[in-house]
């Protein structure tokens, strides 16, 4: 077939895929040219679909009948055919877009795979589609929302068309509202205040969070983050969404507000957003309401780690290295510190990242590195007993 523009061959995961050829010469203008192509394909996004297989073969492993899927704006088709060929047990995948050339390719590249056959193509838009599964005997397992920016507008049938305890899926890509560059923005599609400084993309993935769990309280539904993150300008999150009003409370319970210290780095979780100075004298910045909770589901995520050594291919992908550190995230107080910036406050040269954590351990507290960034931490340390072991650096060198 010639879909009528260029195209080349590609691998990702167990897939073989046509997609369009971009100018490898114009490596600058390569985010437009994507931008612009007749269909969507960005190789960076591989990790987020590798993630969505793992998410896919936990929740799988637990299951003794086969699933259904549905991903209503797949573009080049890639992440579902992905799904079909690097997971068990899928019964029916239901794959849309608005774009009749995205489906022509989206059918193509089935065929080139073999499962033309195990898949349902939809030429609509994503919320009529979902909204044509909200029945009883129609609802899927597993719903994978991946928009260009952000996923709100797709939140209440993707939730609708979800069984009790199925998974939705959600990528945001407007990270200037969420990470406060336009907090209007963000207000009003996220319904919480952002947050500008070292720990934004920590904030935008609670935000993201909790604007899910409170549009699923709406229908009725407990929506628990079973594995989140931030990567490569995006934040991801999937969510098991479960019947009850119990659990709703539960979620709910867990919102809240952070309040944060730009001057001196001081932050600290709050139920209230009664402003408030610092004990350094400053005015602080409060981000929320947001999800103060866990962003990952310790067992859950195990799982998901486990799964890699039934998927060979994905072993010491950027995705591994993402859940082994969000897994170590877990149990630490929310907002993560930023090593240089707390050298800058404290006026020391650069410390080694080695070097840091064995201070903050030989000073008796726990620190992990995190996914977010390599010169960042997750520590039951504050920034007061932070400042000190970091002022012993002082005499160093
Ligand atoms: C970010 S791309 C999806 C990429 C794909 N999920 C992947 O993993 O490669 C967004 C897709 O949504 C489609 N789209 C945009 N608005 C839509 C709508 N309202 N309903 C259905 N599809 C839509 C676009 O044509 C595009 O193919
Ligand atoms: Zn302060």
């Amino acid at each position: 077939m010639s879909p009528g523009y260029p195209v080349e061959t590609i691998i990702e995961g167990k897939a073989s895929l046509l997609v369009p050829r971009l100018d490898p010469g114009a490596e600058e203008h390569i985010q437009k040219q994507r931008s612009q192509a007749p269909v969507f394909y960005n190789t960076v996004m591989k990790t987020n679909r590798d993630t969505a297989v793992l998410v896919l073969r936990a929740y799988q492993s637990k299951k003794s009948r086969n699933v259904q899927v549905c991903e209503p704006m797949t573009g080049s088709g890639v992440r579902g055919i992905r799904l079909i060929l690097e997971t068990d047990k899928i019964d029916d995948i239901v794959l849309g877009d608005l774009s009749p050339s995205a489906l022509a390719l989206a059918r193509e590249n089935a065929k080139l795979n073999g499962v033309r056959d195990r898949i349902k193509f939809r030429e609509l838009d994503a919320n009529l589609l979902m909204a044509l599964h909200s029945y009883p005997f129609g609802r899927f397992d597993y719903i994978d929302v991946d928009p260009y920016g952000s996923p709100t507008p797709y939140y209440d049938t993707a939730i609708r068309a979800t069984k009790n305890h199925g998974i939705v899926a959600i990528t945001a890509t407007d990270m200037p509202p969420l990470c406060g560059v336009n907090a209007r923005a963000c207000i009003r599609k996220y319904g919480g205040r952002p947050l500008q400084g070292e720990f934004c993309h920590e904030t935008a993935l609670r935000l993201l969070v909790s604007s899910f769990i409170r549009q699923s309280a709406i229908h009725g539904y407990a929506s628990t983050p079973l594995f989140t993150y931030y990567a490569d300008h995006y934040v991801r999150a999937y969510f098991r969404v479960d019947k009850g009003a119990r659990r709703i409370e539960g979620l709910l319970n867990q919102f809240g507000f952070i309040k944060y210290c730009p001057s001196c780095l001081h932050r600290f979780p709050s139920v209230e957003n009664a402003p408030e100075r610092c004990g350094c004298g400053e005015e602080m910045n409060i981000g929320g309401p947001l999800w103060l909770g866990e962003l990952s589901h310790d067992e859950f995520l195990g799982v998901m780690i486990k799964e890699i050594g039934n998927a060979s291919h994905l072993v010491g992908t950027k995705s591994e290295t993402i859940m082994n550190l969000a897994k170590g995230e877990i149990g630490f107080p929310v907002a993560f510190f930023d090593f240089d910036k707390i050298c800058k406050l404290v006026g020391v040269k650069s410390v080694s990242t080695e070097d840091a954590f064995s201070a903050i351990k030989d000073a008796g507290f726990n620190a992990v590195p995190t996914h977010y960034r390599s010169r960042a931490l997750k520590t039951n340390a504050s920034i007061e007993d932070l400042v000190e072991v970091f002022n012993g650096f002082k005499n160093i060198g």
